[in-house]
């Protein structure tokens, strides 16, 4: 069981940020990703569509024999997380992106917490109810800012358009007075130095890569799962290929990777 891969999805390669800092963390593990390059965005689509789609993919990595499965995207965390744990909680440790953010916003106490994300994140709910029962003090506020994702992907970054879209959104009323801003989508490591600086570093801007990975880590260790058969192989599949795919999936991971294509939604598979 133990070389057995850990198994994560996202929309798109967004979570590709989440990989690679696993790969950071816990280089001797292997990993099996999907990104659902077919469906994306997750975050225009309906709870129902993305309960459904998460359930398929789920099942594409336990045929490949993952011992976790982690829900790097947010969209889908706030949406299918739920359900897969009813469904697949029995056969497979599940994850998600929120969870692990809730709890160290506990930690921190922070008086005003900001959430940025995609409409399905922010329309769900999931941060506020969630972080609301766990931490009653913090108060939370919470903005769609959908030109995000798109404005990655295409390269605008540290740039004067990328710059404008950001102020704009982080100047809205909703957000005024935070302490702390939780990066609602997995996209977003990619700005996060950029909008650190639109706030001059005077709140903690968060992301949950890390925190993603530390939960992780320990959950291997307490399970005893960690890989130590010294056999590390990575895969990466997406579920529809273009070249503009393969050309920013680098930036996502930090590093070359080959992606290949999984056709899980063709009715022969
Ligand atoms: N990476 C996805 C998330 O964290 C957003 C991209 C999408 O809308 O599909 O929600």
């Amino acid at each position: 069981m133990n070389d057995q891969p850990v198994g994560i999805f996202d929309s798109g390669v967004g979570g590709l940020t989440v990989a690679h800092a696993i790969k950071q963390l816990l280089p001797g593990e292997s990993l099996i990703y999907f990104g659902d390059t077919a469906h994306l965005p997750y975050g225009d689509k309906s709870a129902e569509s993305i309960r459904t789609y998460s359930r398929r993919i789920t099942e594409f990595l336990l045929s490949h024999n993952a011992k976790v499965v982690l829900v790097a995207c947010n969209s889908a965390s706030a949406s299918a997380y739920d359900s897969l744990k009813e469904e697949f909680g029995e056969k497979v440790i599940l994850m998600d992106v929120i969870d692990p953010v809730v709890a160290y916003l506990n930690e921190k106490k922070f008086t005003k917490v900001g959430i940025i994300g995609t409409k399905r994140t922010i329309e769900s709910q999931t941060y506020d109810t969630k972080i609301g029962l766990k931490s009653p003090g913090t108060k939370v506020v919470s903005l769609a800012t959908p030109l995000l994702v798109p404005m990655i992907e295409e390269g605008f970054i540290f740039d004067d358009i990328s710059n404008a879209i950001l102020r704009a959104y982080l100047s809205d009323n909703t957000l005024q007075g935070i302490d702390a801003l939780v990066l609602g989508c997995t996209h977003y490591p990619i700005i996060k130095n950029q909008i650190n600086r639109i706030f001059n570093f005077s709140i903690e801007v968060i992301d949950s890569a890390r925190m993603v990975s530390v939960m992780l880590r320990n959950i291997l260790e307490e399970n005893k799962l960690l890989n130590s058969s010294g056999k590390v192989q990575d895969l990466f599949f997406i579920s529809e290929y273009t070249p503009f795919f393969g050309k920013i999936a680098g930036m996502f991971f930090e590093g070359e990777i080959n992606l290949s294509k999984a056709d899980i939604w063709s009715h022969n598979t």
